[in-house]
């Protein structure tokens, strides 16, 4: 299969999430992984699963990745199986008023699935969340090993 992931990274832990799924499809899968500020519609021809990724920011996905998938045709994801991933905050450790925002403001990964259907994908899993934490925000142990098994649940629920 070909496989795209596309990701928009302020600092690297999307990046190597991305990285991380990409290792986890079938090695006979052709798989790219692409920073979101280069993809052009061209990127799309001939894939058969998209994945895309974004930090949380104030709830939702960082620019440029939403406004492409905006700027997509209807049926531009038409037989596609898509999936959506962010990186953020695990609610449960931030102090009362900053947990209670980022329950209400919600996750990057829910709203680039709304877009992804939107635009006639097929949603194959449920949208997922990687753990960043500490001063540095760095990933969370394990997360990357997540991500690898994300990724072969994706490749299952496609089914080609
Ligand atoms: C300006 C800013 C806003 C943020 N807003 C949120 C948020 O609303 N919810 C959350 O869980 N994390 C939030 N975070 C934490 C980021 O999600 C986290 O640092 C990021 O996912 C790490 O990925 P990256 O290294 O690829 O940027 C925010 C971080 C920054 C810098």
């Amino acid at each position: 299969m070909n496989i795209l992931i596309l990701f928009d990274s302020q600092f690297s832990n999307i990046k190597n999430i991305a990285e991380a799924i990409g290792a986890g499809f079938d090695s006979q899968d052709q798989v790219r992984v692409l920073a979101a500020a280069k993809v052009t519609t061209k990127d799309l021809q001939d894939i058969q699963i998209l994945v895309v990724g974004s930090p949380t920011q104030g709830g939702g996905a960082i620019q440029p990745l939403p406004v492409f998938l905006e700027r997509l045709s209807e049926t531009a994801l038409n037989s596609i199986a898509v999936a959506a991933f962010d990186t953020r905050f695990l609610e449960e450790k931030q102090n009362g008023a900053l947990r209670l925002v980022i329950t209400i403001i919600g996750y990057a990964a829910p709203r680039l699935a709304k877009q992804l259907k939107r635009k006639g994908g097929t949603l194959v899993v449920q949208p997922k969340g990687f753990i960043v934490e500490g001063k540095d925000r760095s990933l969370a142990d394990g997360e990357l090993k997540k991500a690898k098994n994300w990724a072969q649940r994706i490749e299952e629920n496609t089914g080609k």
